[in-house]
């Protein structure tokens, strides 16, 4: 059966490719999506990808795929930052998770260098841009296929 994985894009991400370009790269969440879908092909894997700009869609999205995927791709944007609600929805799945973040967020303002998902996340990928979703993909399916 093949691995399915859900891919959770957080607040203002649908911007992305015009928001704050110099910061986040001209790159739009579609194309991040498609390059996404192409790698899952290759790599044999399925995704089920959620962009929403609200924290409970996040949070139900999470509850819904318990039992139904294997591991959770997530730049939870914003939320990283504030949300308890969201690090307790990751942790009471207890799924792999990658957490990805365009950019360093250790590199820039004091209130973005922490992260409350984090610590319940597998692994965190910041500060590659576009491809570190990428990057997250191989390294979630990898980390999968190692520990199954
Ligand atoms: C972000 C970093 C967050 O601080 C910010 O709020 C975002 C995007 C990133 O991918 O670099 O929306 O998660």
């Amino acid at each position: 059966m093949a691995i399915k994985i859900l891919v959770l894009h957080g607040p203002n991400l649908n911007l992305l490719g015009v928001r704050e370009p110099e910061i986040y790269g001209g790159v739009t969440l579609d194309r991040i999506n498609q390059a996404l879908r192409k790698l899952a092909q290759e790599l044999q894997v399925e995704l089920e990808i959620i962009q929403s700009n609200h924290e409970g869609v996040l949070i139900d999205g999470i509850q819904q795929a318990y039992g139904e995927v294997q591991g959770i791709l997530i730049n939870p944007a914003a939320l990283t930052h504030t949300s308890v609600a969201l690090r307790d929805a990751l942790a009471a799945v207890s799924l792999p998770v990658i957490e990805v973040h365009l950019t360093n967020i250790y590199a820039r303002e004091s209130f973005r260098q922490q992260s409350l998902t984090a610590p319940v996340a597998t692994g965190l990928i910041c500060g590659l841009g576009a491809d570190g979703y990428l990057w997250g993909l191989r390294a979630l399916v990898s980390f999968l296929r190692c520990n199954q």
